[in-house]
């Protein structure tokens, strides 16, 4: 049995940090509202003219080297972005040629913040069955380029960065199964509301809309179910999991499904003070400080989990 197994991860945020008292200065808000309400504290914004492929290609290049592997040894390139560089060519196809690696697949996935759980699962069943050797799988994101900066309810949130993980087969599990899903139904609770076929007009607005407090209801219901399919999937007791690696949306969503898998929060990963959401980036990010910093250690049980807009959503459950 053929296994894909993460041999690599890389993170990249930009430079400039944006804390709750600078944003304070921008709109009617507060600090402790932002912290209780959400536990972010500060977020990273990328500068004038840096975009999403940059922030990419710095976490690849991260996970590349944290692998071992060279840039032109990838073949198969899958990047979560709902903020590309261009309507076209593909993030994907932009970062292939900045990395020199020639003729494999690369594509991008537009699902919002589940954007990495959607490319991690494409590029897991392509190295399962042989077609893909050395995948590279990207969430990167430059939200503030969509965000309302006089919105309150969506500004205090969202953020830019990137992560990136290399795969390889191997014998040794590995990724053990990932869970997607969508429910169109509730594409009204969050999104962007223009786009090149609907148009730029003032009555498309190039900004992130969100109803905040129904999101909020369905991530805690949905990934909660997210997380009885994984554990039952694999035939395990939530005991079973070392680390609980979620979307950095809010930390009560995250308190929330924690507590469901009765996970003390010593064992989460927890950015979203430092990062807020960064969308399809967000778990990668989480995911690399982790790894870098010790806490994840060859063999421990990873579950990983995000949700955003559409609605869509996905998990994954990693032996790491
Ligand atoms: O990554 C994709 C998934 N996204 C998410 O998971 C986000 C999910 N939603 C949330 O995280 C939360 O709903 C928010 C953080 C966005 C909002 O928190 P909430 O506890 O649901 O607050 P609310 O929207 O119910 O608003 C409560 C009050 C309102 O005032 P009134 O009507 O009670 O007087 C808002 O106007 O807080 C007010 N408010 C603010 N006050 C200060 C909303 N935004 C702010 C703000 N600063 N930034």
């Amino acid at each position: 049995m053929i296994y894909s197994r993460i041999v690599g991860t890389g993170s990249y945020l930009p430079e400039k940090v944006l804390t709750n008292f600078d944003l304070e200065k921008l709109m009617d808000t507060s600090d402790s509202w932002i912290r209780e309400r959400t536990g972010i504290e500060r977020r990273h914004i990328a500068a004038d003219g840096e975009t999403t492929v940059d922030l990419a290609e710095h976490a690849a290049r991260r996970a590349l080297d944290a692998a071992g592997l060279r840039p032109e040894d990838v073949d198969f390139i899958a990047f979560g972005t709902t903020t590309p560089d261009l309507v076209f060519p593909n993030c994907g196809v932009i970062l292939q040629s900045r990395l020199g690696c020639r003729g494999g697949p690369a594509f991008s996935v537009e699902t919002a913040c589940s954007g990495f759980m959607y490319a991690l699962s494409i590029a897991d069943k392509y190295i399962r069955c042989g077609e893909a050797k050395r995948a590279l799988v990207i969430g990167s994101e430059t939200l503030s380029r969509i965000t309302d900066w006089s919105d309150r309810s969506t500004a205090i949130l969202f953020a830019d960065g990137a992560g990136a993980v290399v795969l390889t087969p191997s014998e040794q599990a590995g990724i053990l199964s990932t869970h997607l899903h969508a429910d169109g139904q509730y594409k009204d609770m969050l999104y962007c509301g223009s786009g090149v076929s609907k148009g730029f007009g003032p009555e498309y607005k190039l900004a992130i809309s969100m109803v905040g407090s129904e999101v909020f209801k369905s991530a805690v219901t949905l990934l909660g179910r997210a997380v009885d399919e994984t554990l039952a999937a694999n035939g395990l007791d939530r005991s079973a999991i070392d680390w609980l690696v979620p979307h950095q949306a809010n930390l009560r969503i995250i308190q929330a499904i924690a507590k469901k898998l009765s996970l003390p929060m010593e064992r989460v990963i927890l950015t979203v003070k430092d990062h807020g959401n960064t969308s399809a980036a967000s778990v990668p990010l989480a995911l690399d400080q982790a790894v870098r910093d010790g806490r994840i250690k060859r063999g421990d049980r990873l579950l990983l989990e995000a949700f955003g807009g559409g609605f869509t959503w996905g998990s994954a459950l990693i032996r790491y």
